[in-house]
């Protein structure tokens, strides 16, 4: 099994890398995350937003799975399926869902929101889609999971979470748990038990031994892990490879090569820290010709420079071992292109990721020749080929995919060959 992951905060263009590469794979598995992800692809004119389901469905032939790590609202879910019908997708014959996988309640919505509210000036910045509070039912053995829509008293079951939830919510100083959306939850939970549910570690493990290619598709960024993210301003799942064991149930031995996916700049949105950050003219720059706008939630993105210690400690923690680059385009037509090398701490120089890098911490950048003009047509810039080469050196990992611009066919795969 590959795996394929955000290597810095997310929005780094999984969603156009997967469907870009989906004929190698029978499989695509999501492992994480839930509709706080926003994959968007591109093709044949037409722009595709997916939340909770794998960017594979797209494709004839490939069977997309929701893993037991995911955690699925079953109105987003719905909505979204309704969307990929509409434009003649079959959805229902090429997804499954795994039985273990936790659902998010609109009183786990109501959490977020509280929580969020609570934290005042400290707050995370989350998407307020339940993520958060789903999770802890889940760690905290509360939670219910879609194998749970079998059973006779899941509805009972269900308001004694709601009752929870609710004296939750009294804490915060809210009064109720959102009773108008109740309805339109059960409907959708109703609608849900039509789906082909699995139980995703024995469908994986068969896939793997009949010699079957399978793909597990990362959401969020290796810098919004659980453990190894900018704590507390990350999600709240293991978004590291690592994740895509736990979040499948397929053994570490049985993982092949790890794609990350990084942009030629660095973006964040939400809060936390961003020593890169440019808070000026230039920052404005690259959030207009990149549109980096959330888009799950809208949001402008925070943009800034390429951050090398954070991709080396991405490097690492995955065991990355290829990386593709995404929205080198959005740089076209600068004069100088700045790349954060190592981190000024105190007197010293580092360059790796410190615990902390909330504060006291600067960026030490080298400045590169920009270029004028790159496109998957024709030959790379001399000057993006350099900045390509400098990547590399730097992280000692190959990029084989640069992607020039936001179609299917805006990639070059650095064998040199285009993508049909
Ligand atoms: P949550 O996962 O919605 O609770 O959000 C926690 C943090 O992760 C916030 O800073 C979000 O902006 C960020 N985040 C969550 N999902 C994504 C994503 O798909 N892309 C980028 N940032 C994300």
């Amino acid at each position: 099994m590959d795996v394929l992951l955000g290597a810095q905060w997310g929005d780094e263009g999984k969603g156009k890398v997967v469907d870009v590469i989906a004929p190698r794979y029978e499989v695509i598995a999501r492992f994480q995350g839930g509709p706080n992800a926003g994959h968007t692809l591109i093709f044949e004119g037409r722009k595709h937003v997916l939340h909770t389901i794998p960017s594979g469905v797209f494709r004839e032939g490939t069977m997309n799975l929701v893993g037991n790590g995911v955690v699925v609202d079953p109105v987003i879910f719905l909505k979204e399926v309704r969307a990929l019908e509409a434009v003649g997708v079959d959805v229902r014959s090429r997804l499954m869902i795994s039985r273990r996988a936790h659902l998010i309640l609109p009183s786990h919505r109501a959490l977020d929101a509280a929580s969020e509210a609570d934290k005042g000036k400290a707050k995370i910045g989350s998407t307020l889609k339940g993520i958060g509070p789903t999770y802890m039912d889940k760690t905290g053995r509360n939670g219910l999971r879609v194998g749970d829509l079998s059973l006779p008293d899941f509805k009972e079951r269900y308001a004694t979470l709601v009752r929870k939830h609710e004296r939750l919510l009294s804490l915060y100083g809210r009064s109720d748990a959102p009773k108008e959306t109740e309805e339109e939850w059960l409907d959708a939970v109703q609608q849900l038990r039509g789906f082909n549910t699995v139980d995703c570690e024995h469908y994986l493990d068969e896939a793997l031994r009949a010699g079957k290619n399978v793909l597990a598709e990362g959401a969020q960024g290796t810098l919004l892990d659980i453990d190894f993210g900018t704590y507390p301003f990350v999600t709240s799942s293991n978004t590291i490879s690592a994740g895509a064991c736990t979040g499948l149930g397929v053994a570490p031995n049985r993982i092949g090569s790890v794609t990350g996916i990084f942009k030629a700049y660095c973006t964040r949105v939400g809060s936390g820290p961003f020593p890169t950050e440019l808070e000026d003219a230039t920052g404005e720059h690259i959030r207009k010709a990149g549109h980096e706008f959330g888009s799950t939630t809208g949001r402008p993105r925070r943009c800034g420079w390429l951050d090398l210690p954070a991709l080396r400690y991405a490097v690492m923690v995955n065991g990355i071992t290829e990386l593709a680059m995404m929205k080198a385009d959005v740089l076209n037509g600068m004069d100088i292109v700045r790349v954060c090398t190592h981190y000024r701490v105190g007197n010293t120089t580092v360059d790796r990721m410190p615990y902390d890098i909330t504060s006291g911490i600067e960026p030490v950048y080298v400045d590169m020749p920009g270029w004028s003009s790159a496109t998957s047509e024709g030959e790379l810039p001399a000057e993006l080929v350099r900045y390509i080469e400098t990547i590399e050196a730097a992280v000692d990992v190959p990029i084989t995919l640069v992607s020039l611009g936001p179609d299917r066919k805006e990639t070059i795969l650095r064998e040199g060959t285009h993508v049909q």
